[in-house]
């Protein structure tokens, strides 16, 4: 008995002194990886110390469609990533590009982003990236897929609606605030798709050529500032190639340009499917690669993700010694760094998801970047309160918009159609009709349609056609290129039968693009309208009701023609099924149609308002400057209207001679300024040697030629308002 007893004691002591062995065993200390309070770089080391080969590498992958390894056996967390540059999309499944079909995923659709683009307010930028970031916080993403900066080189590429226009300055300006909007809630933007990806026809091997001063000057400017002042966590490279390479995994783009040159300590994710070679993807800048197909007969097929390109044959190679250990060392660190950035940042906010302030955000953006583009006798605005029989005409008034598109598509929680904002707005006093005009429907007969809508127009004392583009195949959809400049669906034809019954026609388009109006002499009252997202309809409805005084500017020119557009002109898209040459170099836009003189439907920095606006003379505080010095030019604005409105101040820089060829005027600077009814105001700029420089590719740097320049002020690119020269000395 005694024994028995003796050997329970012993029994529990040593349970006990296990216990308290076990609690022993905790580390006395926090680990400095899951320690916050540490330096991420401390943090980073520490975490890399502790991992083995196959978590690194596992680490360089995806794991899913939408996600890559995180290390289980040391609490760090997968990362997890989400389109789009518009808004939080549906949950996919593990390994389909089918929905998941979960519940709680609809979102907040916000403007796409030429909408925000011409809003020409970095400040709008800021608030659109601060709420589409409390949507990916809120669901747990690390990454946003977003957003896109790729210059609109011709009007046909289906992703143009993605991006934000032709110029890169004002690429740029835009760009950097939502970054920091989108970070600031401890998710990582994933600025895409670096470099060159400006069609989708053979975007996915497509070798872009295209001379040094175009990609400094116009391609690669947007991705710098995302870099340098946005402070970017991510970059995503693209599916084309350059120099013969393929971006996602690109010595030239990645290591000596993004990591070199512009220091970028952030992750490279490939675009899904952008990757091509284990050598290359371990040696040419590519941190993570996502949605590869594996065997190339299947888009992906259980675990596939073992046969990545930066999976098994990566770690056979590291094994074998053919590939260094500090390869995969470095592209973790990378990764690590997001980590800390994101999901083991403890300080980050919690986000919110579709809520009302969300919805009202989207309307904002939408009612800042309608542009108003024609107004002859003031047909708009409409007096909602004016008792009036309002026909509605045009299949895009009561289409969504929010889905279809590609990877940009959203499922939202609501969207307000065109029809249904006019209701909205107007259906008080008015009588409100609708024909459907046209439709995409090809069995349709469309003469019917619109035969009966021109008797309907007959009958009403304002018509407002709603048409455009909707985001199908080949109409502003990504992986597919518009086939034509023009309106589809016989909307050409429809336009001229409604003017022809009504004269009192607003045509409104739903477009990311620019489009062909043979109509355009013969309608009084043209809107630009965009997809505008969740609040779409209210946003156009509050425009033509006068509540919103539109104060959009184009982010991209209107040709007339499609053969005005330079890549057009010189046969230079889509190329040959391998190159495509970017034959205009830097005049891309406007640029082209100054230098050949070409005068556009209507031109890059274009949008009207209900007020109308004065300029003064302007003004600069010295006629000379060194290239360490800087000019400060002023201009009074001021309401010469009767309502309150806003008005984009544009500045833009000529260089008046230089050894290389130059554009004749370059956007250089841009202020929006809200002014009530007789209010002026002074807006200033700074004019720094760099704003006067181009990339020189004979000495491979920026350099700003010592001559005169000139400083045009102006209400767009074409309406010069003012204008005041000085002269760059040498040192
Ligand atoms: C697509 C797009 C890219 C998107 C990714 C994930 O192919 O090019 O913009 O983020 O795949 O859907």
């Amino acid at each position: 008995m005694k024994h028995r007893l003796l050997s329970a004691t012993l029994l529990s002591l040593s349970l006990l002194g296990g216990l308290s062995a076990t609690y022993a065993a905790q580390p006395a200390h926090t680990p400095i990886y899951l320690d916050a309070n540490r330096p991420i770089e401390e943090r980073v080391e520490d975490a890399l110390s502790r991992m083995t080969l196959e978590e690194k590498v596992a680490m360089c992958h995806a794991q899913s469609k939408f996600s890559s390894a995180g290390v289980p056996r040391l609490g760090i967390p997968e990362i997890w990533m989400t389109d789009g540059p518009h808004g939080i999309r549906m949950e996919k499944l593990w390994d389909e590009w089918a929905d998941a079909q979960w519940s709680n995923d609809s979102c907040t659709a916000f403007p796409a982003l030429t909408c925000l683009a011409a809003t020409w307010n970095p400040t709008m930028a800021n608030t659109y990236g601060q709420a589409i970031g409390e949507e990916a916080r809120y669901r747990n993403k690390a990454v946003l897929l977003g957003p896109g900066v790729n210059i609109y080189r011709l009007p046909l590429n289906g992703r143009n609606f993605e991006y934000m226009g032709e110029d890169p300055f004002l690429a740029s300006k835009m760009v950097v605030p939502y970054i920091h909007g989108v970070q600031r809630n401890g998710v990582a933007t994933c600025v895409k798709h670096f470099a060159l990806n400006n069609q989708e026809i053979d975007r996915e091997f497509v070798n872009v050529i295209v001379d040094d001063r175009a990609l400094h000057e116009i391609y690669l400017p947007a991705f710098k500032a995302a870099v340098q002042e946005g402070g970017t966590w991510a970059i995503m490279g693209a599916y084309n190639r350059y120099k013969d390479q393929f971006c996602c995994h690109n010595q030239y783009l990645l290591n000596d340009i993004l990591k070199g040159d512009w220091a970028f300590d952030g992750v490279v994710i490939s675009d899904w499917g952008g990757t091509h070679n284990t050598q290359q993807a371990a040696y040419n800048g590519l941190d993570i690669e996502m949605g590869t197909w594996t065997d190339g007969l299947a888009w992906s097929w259980s675990n596939a993700y073992d046969k990545y390109f930066l999976a098994q044959p990566f770690l056979i190679q590291l094994k074998k010694g053919e590939i260094d250990e500090k390869v995969v060392d470095e592209k973790v660190r990378r990764i690590l760094r997001l980590t800390f950035r994101t999901t083991m940042n403890p300080h980050r906010p919690y986000g919110s998801f579709a809520t009302e302030e969300h919805a009202l955000t989207a309307r904002r953006i939408a009612q800042e970047g309608i542009v108003l583009l024609k107004n002859e006798g003031n047909l708009l605005p409409l007096d909602p309160k004016q008792p009036r029989k309002i026909l509605v005409v045009g299949e895009n008034a009561k289409q969504m918009m929010t889905s279809g598109g590609g990877s940009s598509e959203l499922k939202v929680k609501h969207e307000v159609l065109p029809w249904e904002g006019i209701q909205n707005y107007f259906g008080d006093q008015a009588q409100i009709s609708y024909e459907e005009g046209y439709s995409l429907n090809p069995a349709v007969n469309r003469h019917a349609l619109r035969q009966q809508a021109a008797e309907a127009a007959a009958q009403a004392d304002v018509v407002l056609f709603v048409g455009g583009l909707n985001k199908k195949d080949n109409q502003d959809c990504e992986a597919s290129d518009r086939r034509s400049y023009e309106l589809p669906y016989e909307q050409n034809e429809l336009i001229a039968a409604l003017r022809q019954a009504n004269p009192n026609l607003v045509v409104i388009l739903i477009s990311g693009n620019a489009v062909a109006m043979p109509w355009v002499d013969q309608v009084p009252t043209i809107v630009q309208a965009w997809y505008g997202g969740s609040e779409a309809g209210n946003a156009l409805a509050s425009i033509l009701a006068g509540e919103v005084n539109p104060s959009g500017k184009l982010p991209f020119t209107f040709p007339v023609r499609l053969e005005d557009n330079a890549a057009i002109a010189l046969e230079a898209y889509p190329g040959n099924g391998k190159d495509v040459e970017y034959k205009e170099g830097i005049f891309v836009g406007y640029r082209w149609h100054d230098r050949q003189k070409i005068e556009p439907l209507f031109c890059f920095g274009h949008g009207l308002s209900y007020t109308t606006f004065e300029y003064g003379p302007a003004r600069l505080n010295r006629r000379q400057m060194n290239p360490r010095d800087s000019i400060t030019l002023s201009v009074s604005v001021r309401n010469s209207g009767s309502r309150s409105g806003a008005e984009v101040v544009q500045l833009y820089l000529c260089d008046k001679k230089s050894s290389l060829p130059r554009p004749l005027k370059e956007l250089k600077g841009f202020r929006k300024v809200v002014l009530e009814p007789g209010e002026e105001q002074t807006v200033t700029f700074t004019i720094d040697a760099q704003a006067l420089s181009y990339y020189d590719d004979r000495q491979q740097t920026w350099v700003a030629e010592p001559g005169q320049f000139e400083a045009w002020v102006g209400a767009s690119s074409e309406d010069i308002r003012s204008r005041a020269s000085f002269e760059l000395t040498d040192e």
